[in-house]
């Protein structure tokens, strides 16, 4: 196997549109590395110049120490499932799926052992003789995978190979795909938009925003410690609350709360007195407390709002709660972490199953100052990294 390495690459499409700018990534030798980002950040562009798709504006495409930059596609080793995959509408699944070791000159003995395994592990063996006309569309996407996956390249790209599928099927086949990969220990750059994907399937999640990498680290890395304010709203189901706040001796001062930080985490902050700054807070760091707990006590903060809309999942809820604008606007914020209008002024909390919220109804909080996330209100920066 091998690994893919983006030294400086930029992608300019003839019409001035710069999809990709001066990305450096490398993802390593048999790791499944996990790209993700808003629509139109530059996915597939990224992937399709690696499988030689489109061609490279500036910079190196390196695969297993070789410079294919210029390489023509069939010369790469590399293959790739599409977001809009087309199968070859004449042939059987299983032709299908062996077409490449066909023109490889692979035996007819191990093709049909391979095409097997493969069929087996997407659950496409009873459709082996079925043309593309007869599937359903996830069936499809499954045979597209397959016909990567028996050809055993260098490098697998993978650019939303479950989109199609149901819910059910989507788990069971990122889980097929994740032990195949270790396994086969193949090197595999996925994209996906599907949140727990990125979290659960990787090694690594890379995060794009209009072309720059923002950040790559392992899931828990990007979800403990995101780099900025972007990827802060990014990664993570439901997002991050995000609110202007400011600095104030030993308290970030929220629109609702004030909350204690450590001496030893004030002092670190390079922020004046007064300064504002962007604050996050997962839905999932706030405990429901009994009403007329105290304000602040040591580190944490209580506050009080009543709940607008509630959703009950069974296993928890989650409950909106208005809270005041902050004081850095809503459009700056939206420019630096990529919100829109809709989650300003509002608060996402995570509740307890049990929990006795009810909408119309307040709703007292706590907020431990080791839950905030402090960014820069200037460029966005995660101002503890
Ligand atoms: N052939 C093209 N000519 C001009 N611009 C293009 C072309 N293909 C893509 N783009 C633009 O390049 C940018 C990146 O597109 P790309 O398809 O890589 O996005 P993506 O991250 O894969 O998005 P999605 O999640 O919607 O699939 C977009 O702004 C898109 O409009
Ligand atoms: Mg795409």
């Amino acid at each position: 196997m091998a690994s893919i390495v983006f030294e400086g690459v930029t992608k300019r499409y003839p019409d001035g549109t710069e999809a990709v700018t001066s990305l450096d990534l490398t993802v390593h030798d048999g790791e499944l590395a996990i790209l993700v980002g808003p629509s139109g950040c530059g996915k597939s562009t990224a992937l399709r110049m690696v499988a030689g798709l489109e061609e490279v504006s500036d910079g190196r495409i390196v695969l297993d120490g070789d410079d294919v930059t210029k390489r023509s596609p069939s010369d790469r080793d590399i293959a790739m499932v599409f977001q809009n995959y087309a199968l070859y509408p004449h042939m059987t699944v299983a032709q299908n799926m062996s077409f490449a070791l066909r023109l490889n000159g692979t035996s007819k003995a191990d093709t049909a052992t391979k095409v097997r395994e493969a069929a087996t592990t997407l659950g496409l063996e009873r459709l082996l003789e079925r043309k593309p006309a007869q599937l359903s569309g996830g069936q499809r996407q499954r045979v597209a995978m397959g016909r990567a996956i028996v050809r055993e390249p260098k490098a697998f790209l993978m650019d939303e190979p479950l989109s199609n599928l149901d819910a059910k099927l989507r788990v069971q086949t990122r889980m097929e795909i994740a032990r195949l990969q270790r396994r086969l220990r193949s090197t595999m750059l996925y994209v996906t938009h599907d949140q727990v994907e990125a979290m659960t399937l990787g090694d690594r999640v890379i995060v794009m925003r209009a072309g720059r990498l923002q950040q790559a680290g392992a899931p828990g890395e990007l979800f403990n410690s995101p780099a900025n304010v972007f990827v802060a709203g990014f990664i993570g189901s439901p997002a991050m609350n995000l609110v202007g706040a400011r600095i104030e001796q030993d308290a970030v001062v929220l629109p609702f709360a004030r909350v204690p930080l450590t001496r030893e985490r004030r002092a670190q902050l390079d922020l004046r007195d007064g300064e504002p700054l962007i604050a996050g807070v997962r839905p999932h760091a706030f405990r429901e407390v009994a009403s007329g707990a105290p304000a602040t006590s040591g580190d944490s903060a209580t506050f009080t709002a009543t709940v607008e809309v509630l959703e009950a999942l069974g296993a928890e809820s989650f409950a909106a709660l208005p809270i005041e604008r902050g004081v850095v606007d809503d459009a700056r914020l939206d420019e630096l972490a990529g919100t829109s209008e809709a989650q300003h002024g509002m608060l996402t909390v995570r509740l307890e199953a049990v929990s006795p919220a009810a909408v119309g109804q307040p709703l007292t909080l706590a907020l431990d100052g080791a839950a905030l996330h402090l960014f820069s209100a200037a460029d966005g920066r995660n101002l503890e990294r």
